[in-house]
């Protein structure tokens, strides 16, 4: 057999394999949390590139956002001055879209979601921070993420940044023209911060909380390291 009819077979091989594997793996749906400043993006992106390279197909999401419709919505609810059910409901209008066109789809195809924010934001933000009825956010999240079983759709991890509100607003303070939400005062972000732990509190095998205070290396360490000891990645990686 010639070099590159082997290779093609070899491809093909690969390829049924890839699918074969695709079928039996469970998807896997991790969702990023923390206040404005926390600096989650980059270490999204790196788990991105490390599940990847052990051969997961990955869906890499935001919300509020990740389909057309759901953007439009994103645009209104950081630029737009509304009242706090208005913003609630927008924002699990948005979800519901995102959750029916990307992520069930993408888990129903055994794929690693990565999604930026999902329903803990809207208890952090909205609840803690804005001070909206819970009760409220807790019928409009089982209205939009009960499933067939009447279980409600969570992700399976949550990797929860933790960075104190001193050190995020200043990190902000460097960066570009603050949204809606990110040129809140800090007291604002505390009772974001706040919400969060509380989230944390009540699902602790669903969180794995990261020190957001640490310098990049360290916060990439932990993230990595926290994916390895629950088995979910094979190896530690390394930061990019
Ligand atoms: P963010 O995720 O930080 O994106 P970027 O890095 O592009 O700024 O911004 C989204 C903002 O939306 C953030 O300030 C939190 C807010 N938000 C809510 O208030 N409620 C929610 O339910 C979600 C998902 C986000």
């Amino acid at each position: 057999m010639s070099t590159i009819v082997r290779s093609i077979v070899i491809s093909g091989a690969n390829e049924r394999m890839n699918t074969a594997n695709a079928a039996v793996r469970p998807g896997l749906f991790v969702s990023f949390e923390g206040i404005d400043g926390a600096g989650k993006s980059t270490h999204i992106a790196a788990l991105a590139d490390a599940f990847r390279a052990q051969g997961r197909s990955v869906t890499l999401t935001r919300e509020p956002g990740g389909t057309p419709l759901a953007e439009k919505l994103r645009t209104l609810v950081l630029g737009d001055a509304m009242d706090a059910l208005t913003e609630a409901l927008l924002i699990f209008a948005a979800r519901r879209d995102h959750l029916r066109q990307v992520i069930e789809p993408a888990l129903a195809r055994g794929d690693v979601v990565l999604c930026d924010r999902f329903t803990d934001a809207t208890f952090a933000y909205q609840g803690a921070g804005r001070g909206f009825d819970e009760d409220v956010l807790s019928t409009l999240e089982h209205w939009v993420q009960a499933q067939d079983d009447g279980q409600l759709r969570q992700p399976d991890v949550t990797v929860w940044f933790d960075i104190s509100p001193q050190s995020a607003a200043s990190r902000l303070a460097d960066a570009r023209v603050p949204d809606r939400f990110e040129a809140q005062p800090l007291a604002f972000f505390e009772r974001v911060a706040a919400g969060y732990a509380a989230r944390a509190q009540a699902a602790p095998e669903r969180f794995l909380r990261i020190d957001a205070d640490a310098d990049r290396h360290t916060v990439w360490q932990q993230v990595t390291g926290a994916f390895v000891r629950r088995g979910l990645l094979a190896i530690m990686v390394a930061p990019r």
